[in-house]
C-alpha cells in the first residue's frame, strides 16, 4: 500500500497555508489539521473565562479542563469547545492578535503539541501552522514554507474580509500583520522559522491553483523516493 505522509506546511499569517492544505488534503485523500484553529480555541477560553495572560496557574489549571476537539469532516475542520461549536467565534479579527500571545506560553504549547501528535502520528494528515515542520514533527515526509510579501498578504486578508461585508483600513491590516509575524518569530519556544530541509514556496505571484499544483508535484516526487 502506498505510503501515507505526513505533510507540514509552516508559514506567516495570510501565506495561504490554509487554503492550500485543504485543497491539496482534498486531492490526495489526506486528512488536514489546522493548528492555528486550536491555538484560537485557546485564545477564546482564555478571554471567555477572563484569565490574564501573566496568570500562569489559572492557565494551566484552564488547560488542565480545556476539552478541545478536533472534528474532521470532510475537509473542514470544526473546532469544539466541549459541546459548542465555536469554529466561527475563533476567526474573530481580536482573537488573531490574543491566539498569537497565548501561543508563545510554554504550558499552552506542550498541551497543543501533544494533542497534535496524537491526532497525525498515523500518517494521511497535512497540517498548517508555525512549527509544524521543526517542532511537533521533524521527522515529516514532505515540509513547505510558504510566503508572500507582507503587502500582499495584507491585501489578501482586507479583500477575504470585503467579501464577508466587512471595511477594514488596509494600512491597519498590514500593521497586525507585521506585528503577528514579529509575535511569532521572536518568541523563545518553537517560532516561526524555515526548517533546513523545508521548501520555501514564495507565492507572491501565484495563483492558488498553480500553488496547490507545484505542492501536488511535490507530494508525488516524495512518494516515488519513497
Ligand atoms: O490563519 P492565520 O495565519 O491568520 O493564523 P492561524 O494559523 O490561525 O494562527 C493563529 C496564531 O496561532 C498565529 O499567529 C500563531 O501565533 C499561532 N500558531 C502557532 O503559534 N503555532 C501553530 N502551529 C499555529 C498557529
Ligand atoms: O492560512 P493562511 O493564513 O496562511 O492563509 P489563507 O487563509 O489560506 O489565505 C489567505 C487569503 O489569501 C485567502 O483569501 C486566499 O484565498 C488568498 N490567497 C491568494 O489570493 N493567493 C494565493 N496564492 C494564496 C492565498
Amino acid at each position: 500500500m502506498e505510503k501515507r505522509l505526513i505533510i507540514a506546511i509552516d508559514g506567516p499569517a495570510a501565506s495561504g497555508k490554509s487554503t492550500t492544505a485543504r485543497l491539496l488534503a482534498r486531492r490526495l485523500g489526506y486528512v488536514y489539521l489546522d493548528t492555528g484553529a486550536m491555538y484560537r480555541a485557546c485564545a477564546l477560553q482564555l478571554l471567555r473565562d477572563g484569565i490574564s495572560l501573566e496568570d500562569l496557574p489559572a492557565i494551566e489549571a484552564m488547560l488542565k479542563d480545556l476539552d478541545i476537539r478536533v472534528e474532521i469532516s470532510g475537509e473542514e475542520n470544526r473546532i469544539l469547545l466541549g459541546t459548542e461549536d465555536v469554529s466561527q467565534a475563533i476567526r474573530a479579527n481580536e482573537i488573531s492578535q490574543l491566539a498569537s500571545s497565548v501561543s508563545a506560553l510554554p504550558a499552552v504549547r506542550h498541551r497543543m503539541v501533544e494533542l497534535q501528535r496524537e491526532m497525525a502520528s498515523a500518517g494521511g494528515f497535512i497540517l498548517d501552522g508555525r512549527d509544524i515542520g521543526t517542532y511537533v514533527f521533524p521527522n515529516a515526509d514532505l515540509k513547505i514554507f510558504l510566503t508572500a510579501a507582507p503587502e500582499i498578504r495584507a491585501h489578501r486578508r482586507w479583500l477575504e474580509l470585503k467579501n464577508k461585508g466587512v471595511e477594514k483600513d488596509l494600512d491597519a491590516i498590514l500593521a497586525e500583520i507585521k506585528e503577528r509575524d514579529h509575535n511569532d518569530s521572536s518568541r523563545s519556544l518553537a517560532p516561526l522559522a524555515v526548517a533546513e530541509d523545508a521548501i520555501v514556496l514564495d507565492n507572491s505571484q501565484l495563483t492558488i491553483d498553480q500553488q496547490v499544483e507545484s505542492l501536488h508535484g511535490l507530494v508525488l516526487q516524495t512518494l516515488e523516493a519513497k
